[in-house]
């Protein structure tokens, strides 16, 4: 199958004379002859097109660029799934037979000119129960010269999610599908991309292979050097959805405590909870601008309790109040429009407040799992949806959480949910089932990197530390994997953007992660960032690695002092979790 392109003279002369090169290179069957043989895996048809000129609108993770020439290519194949020795390690779970089970496959890639002759292959993963972000998230890859590739995971389209295929009947689970999410297909996209890059770039003989993702994107990037450990060069991974038996029934929590406790606040006292927060926190970082840096001295020196009594007011709204873009769960009929809303903060206002900084609890009182820091902007799963007919809120959450509990748990083709006498011993219930079901492919927590340590891999890890999505939180001994892995909690940003104004983002992170694999400079103390948006747009602000934290002294210069925070404050990122009698971090 594989033909090196050195077998071809009449190309190199053209590679090699630059300005024609793309169009001399970018043909099916000069990509067909780059293709690498991989054992287990058959190419089918081939295409490649040539872009010229191409911009790249900057995005929250890359900045912008013009004029960009590449091989804009896709190819299909099958794989026929067998038994390895990667897999070994994990095999834990009892779980239906891989063998022989094949599964067509899609991948994408965007190839610099050889006028800009690459040695960098960008993998790329997606969010939600999606493996790719779209045709678009092969972009980044384009402003750092890098080969970049994404993968449909087999499951029939680029916007076709796992969701959509896993049950074909109820009782039938695709597993091979959900491996493909899990670990394997970003694997062999990035194995078929790396080797087909090696063979375009006649001239390189180290292609450096690089991955970048966030939310499901960031698990999946976990589970690549944590299966793939010498695959991989570097890994931009933010906010992962790893511990998923954990983090999806987790997005019913707001929703169990609202309807034990008979109160659905509705989106106008939330905002208004977020202010108050904001208000009382924003200075304990030294610095006045509307975004709290320090959540963990917010976590311990402010109560929502103090809001009690204080009243809010909201104008009507068109706009959509039910988060996770996924639409109420367990009802229909809800809209996302609001009337004008006004009244004063009670305490069961900010009991379901309190219920989503501090996670969930069991009716034991032991902790099940961890909440979302005060300074997120909450409305992903605690306010209430309108119902227009009755005038009144419900309780409802993204649709993650039940797409987990019907399909994921009970191999059901729903994603409906009642939680009718639901109780957090339910959620508790739920998680473990998943746990025991998804030990070795969701869940993503092996804490062995030995691999990809060991054969030089760099890790920059970013979480926004106001995610209302995905809670921020962390393992202690971070501070001790410092030569090869990074932490940075950004202040004021969401989910895998920026949220609050005047706060930070990692724009650059692609050329950090370059900058530490190809010329060894590490963020050792700060990630190069930039305010995104608010009247500061355009400052540069970079991120303390994590366990120091921002502070600002004095005159309230744009970059941050990064401190040691005392013990009472970094005990705060790190809460005792006593319901589960499993690890939630690692394999038990
Ligand atoms: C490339 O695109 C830019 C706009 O992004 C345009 O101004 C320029 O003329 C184009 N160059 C060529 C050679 O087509
Ligand atoms: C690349 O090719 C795909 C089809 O494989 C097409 O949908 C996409 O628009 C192309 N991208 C560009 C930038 O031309
Ligand atoms: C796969 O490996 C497991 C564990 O080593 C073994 O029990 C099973 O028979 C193997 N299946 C096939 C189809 O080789
Ligand atoms: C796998 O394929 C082989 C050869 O076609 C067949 O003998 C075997 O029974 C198949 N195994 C399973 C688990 O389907
Ligand atoms: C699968 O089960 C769900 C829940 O019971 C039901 O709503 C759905 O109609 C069933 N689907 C099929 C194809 O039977
Ligand atoms: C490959 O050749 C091109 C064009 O001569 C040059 O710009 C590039 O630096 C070379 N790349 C490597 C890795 O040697
Ligand atoms: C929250 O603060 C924003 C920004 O100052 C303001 O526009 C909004 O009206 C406030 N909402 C409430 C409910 O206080
Ligand atoms: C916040 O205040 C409430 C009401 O006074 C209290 O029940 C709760 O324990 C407090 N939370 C913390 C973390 O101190
Ligand atoms: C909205 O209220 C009406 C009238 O009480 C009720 O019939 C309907 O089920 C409610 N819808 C939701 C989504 O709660
Ligand atoms: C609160 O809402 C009621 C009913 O819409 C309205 O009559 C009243 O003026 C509002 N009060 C304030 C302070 O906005
Ligand atoms: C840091 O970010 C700034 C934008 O604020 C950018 O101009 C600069 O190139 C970045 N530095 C690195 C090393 O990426
Ligand atoms: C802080 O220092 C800068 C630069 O020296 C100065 O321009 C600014 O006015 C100072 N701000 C305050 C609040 O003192």
């Amino acid at each position: 199958m594989r033909l090196h392109p050195l077998a071809f003279p009449a190309l190199i002369a053209a590679t090699g004379a630059s300005a024609a090169a793309l169009s001399t290179v970018c043909t099916s069957s000069y990509v067909t002859d780059s293709l690498p043989s991989i054992v287990g895996i058959e190419f089918g048809s081939v295409s490649a097109v040539a872009v010229y000129n191409y911009s790249v609108a900057a995005g929250n993770s890359y900045p912008g660029v013009s004029g960009r020439n590449f091989c804009n290519i896709s190819v299909a194949y099958s794989h026929t799934l067998k038994n390895d020795s990667v897999r070994a390690r994990f095999q834990s779970e009892t779980k239906p037979s891989l063998a022989n089970a094949t599964v067509k496959v899609n991948v994408y890639y965007y190839l610099p000119a050889p006028r800009q002759w690459s040695s960098r292959f960008l993998a790329t993963g997606g969010g939600g129960f999606s493996i790719n972000s779209g045709l678009s998230g092969l972009e980044g890859g384009l402003v750092y010269n890098a080969a970049v590739g994404l993968t449909d995971g087999g499951f029939g389209s680029l916007t076709t999610v796992l969701t959509d295929v896993l049950i074909p009947a109820n009782g039938t689970m695709a597993w091979d599908l959900l491996v493909n999410l899990a670990y394997l297909s970003i694997h062999e996209m990035t194995e078929i991309g790396t080797g087909m890059a090696t063979n375009f770039y006649t001239n390189t003989s180290k292609v450096y292979t690089y991955y970048q993702g966030c939310s499901e994107g960031g698990r999946e990037g976990w589970s690549q050097v944590q299966r793939y450990g010498t695959q991989y060069d570097g890994a931009v991974i933010g906010a992962p959805a790893f511990r998923q038996a954990f983090q999806q029934p987790n997005h019913f929590w707001p929703q169990i405590q609202q309807t034990v406790a008979g109160y659905v606040p509705n989106t106008c006292e939330i905002q208004k909870l977020v202010n108050d927060t904001i208000d009382a926190c924003d200075a304990l970082d030294g610095k006045k601008d509307g975004v709290i840096g320090r959540t963990d001295l917010c976590r311990l020196h402010y109560n929502a309790s103090s809001s009690i009594g204080s009243t809010y007011s909201c104008a009507a709204s068109s706009g959509s109040s039910s988060g996770g873009g996924m639409g109420p769960v367990g009802a229909s009929g809800g809209s996302g429009a609001t009337p004008a809303q006004n009244g004063s903060i009670t305490a069961k206002s900010v009991a379901a407040w309190n219920a989503l900084i501090d996670g969930p609890y069991d009716s034991k009182g032991r902790h099940l799992y961890v909440g979302f820091q005060p300074g997120n902007q909450g409305a992903s799963d605690v306010a209430g949806s309108y119902n227009s007919t009755s005038s009144t809120y419900y309780a409802s959450a993204s649709g993650l959480g039940g797409q987990w509990i019907d399909m994921f748990l009970n191999d059901i083709d729903s994603e409906e949910l009642s939680l009718e006498g639901v109780t957090a011993d339910n959620l508790r219930a739920w998680i473990l089932q998943g746990y025991q079901k998804y030990t070795d492919t969701l869940m993503t927590v092996w804490p062995d990197l030995e691999d990809f340590q060991q054969s030089g891999g760099k890790v920059i890890h970013y979480h926004g530390e106001a995610d209302n999505s995905i809670p921020t939180f962390y393992e202690q001994g971070i501070d001790a994997l410092g030569d090869f892995y990074k932490l940075f909690l950004i202040p004021g940003a969401g989910h895998c953007s920026p949220a609050a104004d005047n706060g930070p983002f990692p724009q650059t992170m692609i050329g950090s992660i370059i900058d530490w694999v190809e010329h060894g400079v590490a963020p050792e103390k700060v990630l190069n960032a930039t305010i995104l948006q608010g009247d500061l747009e355009g400052t540069r602000q970079d991120i303390c690695a994590f366990s120091t934290r921002p502070e600002w002294k004095g005159n309230a210069t744009v970059q941050p002092e990064c401190v040691w925070p005392d013990r009472e404050a970094l005990a705060a990122w790190y809460p005792t979790l006593d319901s589960i009698p499993l690890s939630v971090y690692g394999l038990a």
